[in-house]
């Protein structure tokens, strides 16, 4: 039960708080412009006046609720997706681009992965595999610490002559946090001083036994350069995809999760987003973070526009009103109103956390949670 002065709201009703004093002596309450009553008097007050009622609550702008589950009936199967993780030059760029068929390190400038990008593959059977090529762990740390939790599978890159170093072990705390199935993909197995043997051993020091240790996480041994085994590691992420049984509803408006976002010289701010539920469509209006837009334009990771993008697809986004941060979530409401309203809330409750939260780094927040 919210309480307000008077004062406060005769300012709000654009009437004197003297008139509001009278009228409140006339359904039997004393009260001073200075003192506080409680909403529904607040409301017969404001029905008094003739002016209209617009309660703006929680539950209004709050579009984010727990309770908001599609019903089993609606859901049907969506794509897995798979984020690749692993230490520096341990090639999962490489990997990424053996499985694609395309070349995208050669464009890359130093080689060293500068963006999250987001592509899906087909596989011979037709299925449909969303991979996420992440440019350290800072990505999938901070969108997790924000509740967006996008990955349903990792594949884990350990370099096959290189071993287990800082970033794999990270790695492996993040997914093991996260509680997201692992692959294990021993890489560069073509190289001289290959040892999968040592990889597999050391993985035990950190619980990750693989199946060639009689354990349950897959592994598999690949050389992304030679293109060796790739098949064997599709197969295993659709097996794994298939333990998880994942599914999302299609046809409502849609929710997505940010994975990256940039101002663009010529095109504005543009966001990568990944659908999670929904089907997002050219001329939607959404909410994402605390700004608002309009779908001018999709463009997939082949560079073609569809009008439509599904669970699971990632597609880029143009048409928004500022950038957004990774982990934000996109929502697609009524109309540009609702989405001024939504953005104005998520702005606030953003403003409000800032002030009530000491300072944490994400680290820290992981070092807790785990
Ligand atoms: P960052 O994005 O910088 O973390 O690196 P990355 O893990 O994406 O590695 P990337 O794919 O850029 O590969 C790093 C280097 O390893 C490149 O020079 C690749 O050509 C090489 N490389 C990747 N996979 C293989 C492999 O299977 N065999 C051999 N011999 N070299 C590989
Ligand atoms: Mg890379």
């Amino acid at each position: 039960p919210e309480a307000i002065t008077v004062q406060e709201l005769s300012k709000r009703m654009g009437e004197k708080g003297a008139d509001l004093v009278k009228s409140l002596f006339n359904m039997g309450s004393m009260v001073t412009v200075n003192q506080t009553i409680d909403q529904d008097t607040a409301e017969l007050l404001v029905e008094e006046f003739g002016h209209r009622i617009q309660r703006v609550s929680e539950s209004d702008v709050e579009i984010d609720t727990e309770a908001d589950v599609d019903p089993e009936e609606t859901l049907k199967p969506r794509p897995p997706v798979v984020t690749i993780m692993g230490h520096v030059d341990h090639g999962k760029t490489s990997l990424l681009d053996a499985l694609r068929g395309t070349d995208v390190v050669a464009g890359e400038a130093g080689g060293i992965t500068q963006h999250i990008g987001a592509y899906q593959v087909k596989m011979k059977n037709g299925d449909k595999v969303t991979f996420l090529d992440t440019p350290g762990h800072e990505a999938f740390t901070s969108m997790r610490s924000r509740g967006a939790n996008v990955t349903d599978i990792v594949i884990l890159v350990v370099a096959a002559d290189d071993g287990l170093m800082p970033q794999t072990i990270e790695a492996i705390n993040h997914t093991k946090a996260a509680e997201v199935p692992m692959i294990v993909a021993i890489n560069k197995i073509d190289k001289e001083g290959a040892d999968p043997t040592q990889v597999r051993t050391r993985l035990l020091e950190h619980e990750v036994i693989v199946e060639e240790m009689s354990g349950d996480v897959q592994d598999v041994e690949v050389s992304a350069l030679k293109k060796t085994n790739l098949d064997e590691l599709m197969e295993k992420i659709h097996l794994q995809a298939e333990l998880l049984e994942l599914k999302a509803r299609p046809d409502r408006a849609a929710e997505a999760i940010v994975v990256e976002a940039k101002l663009d010289k010529g095109r504005g701010p543009v966001a990568t987003v990944l659908v999670q539920r929904g089907t997002l469509k050219r001329g939607d209006v959404f909410v994402v973070g605390s700004q608002t837009g309009k779908v001018r334009a999709m463009i997939d990771d082949k560079g073609a526009q569809p009008k439509e993008a599904g669970p699971s697809v990632p597609v880029e986004v143009l048409g928004l009103s500022g950038v957004p941060s990774a982990g934000d979530k996109l929502t697609v409401v009524e109309n540009e109103a609702r989405a001024r309203e939504v953005a104005a809330y998520r702005a606030e409750q953003e403003k409000l956390q800032r002030t009530t939260q000491a300072p944490t780094s994400l680290e820290n927040m992981f070092s807790a949670a785990a």
